[in-house]
């Protein structure tokens, strides 16, 4: 059975291949690396055999079909869900992470205004009953500011548009000024200025060597503001710099691979077998479910 496999640190910059001899010097590098990651809901993959790494400072777009497993890769580097086989390592170098989930998983109704959703991003650099100090109450009106939202912060959030809603959890993000930054289809059902003011924000953390991951949908998008994409069916479709990945056989890869879930599959024991390897990209040989 052929199986996919697995690929490369993509440090766009650095713009270096990996051999499977650099495979140890590669995943200590790494801001994460994931080895082999299989995750699954009640025994059912999610994402299966997933082994490559992101390195600091990258930027990527990880994208992919509905429902192929770019939420659930997502909630495992923050430790939401259990692994079901592999390994997924997290750089201590990562002291801070923020994390912004889809919208849908937001409680937009909970009674809280701009300023106090901002100042929530304080809350990981405090210890406990600290108070936030004048220092932090500067950032988090400066953040306000670098968002386009002052004038709003006495708002109760249930009272803003969607755009407005994404702007003061960016405006949390830029308080929180984590290394690692995951943020789950930032861009979904929100007007293009917005887009792109939120767009300017993470090319910021990108010139500032912070670590960003961020789900998208939108193709032209990930061409013009990612150095790198993961593109994910389930299995690793393709990791690396953003041309080589976002190909339309690699697109049609995808897609083909989506039609063709079979929802009830087991998990597999295909690790057993075959142990982990690396190559460059393309992808060629699927490891299908089922098949
Ligand atoms: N809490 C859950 N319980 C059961 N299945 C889930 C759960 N969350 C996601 N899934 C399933 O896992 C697969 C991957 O989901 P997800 O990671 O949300 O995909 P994506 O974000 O790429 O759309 C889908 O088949 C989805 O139905
Ligand atoms: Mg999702």
């Amino acid at each position: 059975m052929a199986r996919l496999v697995a690929h490369a640190c993509g440090a766009a910059s650095s713009g270096f291949a990996l051999a499977g001899g650099l495979v140890g010097q590669w995943r200590s590098r790494a801001m994460v690396s994931l080895e082999n990651l299989t995750v699954s809901y009640r025994h059912h993959p999610a994402l299966h055999h997933i082994t490559g790494c992101f390195a600091p400072g990258s930027l990527t777009a990880v994208v992919g079909p509905n429902g192929s497993g770019k939420s659930t890769l997502l909630k495992s580097i923050m430790g939401l869900l259990p692994l079901a086989g592999g390994q997924l390592t997290v750089s201590q170098s990562a002291r801070r992470v923020a994390y912004l989930p889809q919208v849908a998983e937001i409680e937009r109704n909970f009674p809280i205004n701009v300023r106090d959703c901002v100042c929530l991003g304080c809350w990981p650099l405090k210890r406990a009953w600290g108070g936030i100090d004048g220092q932090q109450l500067q950032r988090v009106d400066a953040a306000l500011q670098e968002v386009g939202l002052q004038g709003f912060e006495h708002r109760p959030i249930s009272s803003l548009s969607g755009g407005q809603l994404q702007r003061v959890l960016f405006a949390r993000l830029l308080v929180q000024n984590a290394d690692l930054i995951l943020l789950d289809e930032p861009f979904s059902s929100i007007d293009s200025k917005t887009t792109a003011a939120l767009l300017r924000i993470i090319a910021g953390w990108h010139e500032k060597k912070r670590t960003v991951m961020v789900v998208l949908h939108d193709d032209a998008q990930v061409r013009q503001y990612f150095p790198q994409t993961l593109l994910l069916a389930r299995e690793l479709v393709a990791w690396g710099p953003t041309h080589q990945v976002m190909t339309q056989a690699n697109l049609a890869t995808a897609r083909a691979m989506a039609e063709a879930w079979d929802d009830n599959a087991e998990l597999c024991d295909v690790d057993a077998v075959m142990p982990p390897r690396l190559e460059v990209l393309p992808h060629t040989a699927l490891h299908r479910h089922g098949a």
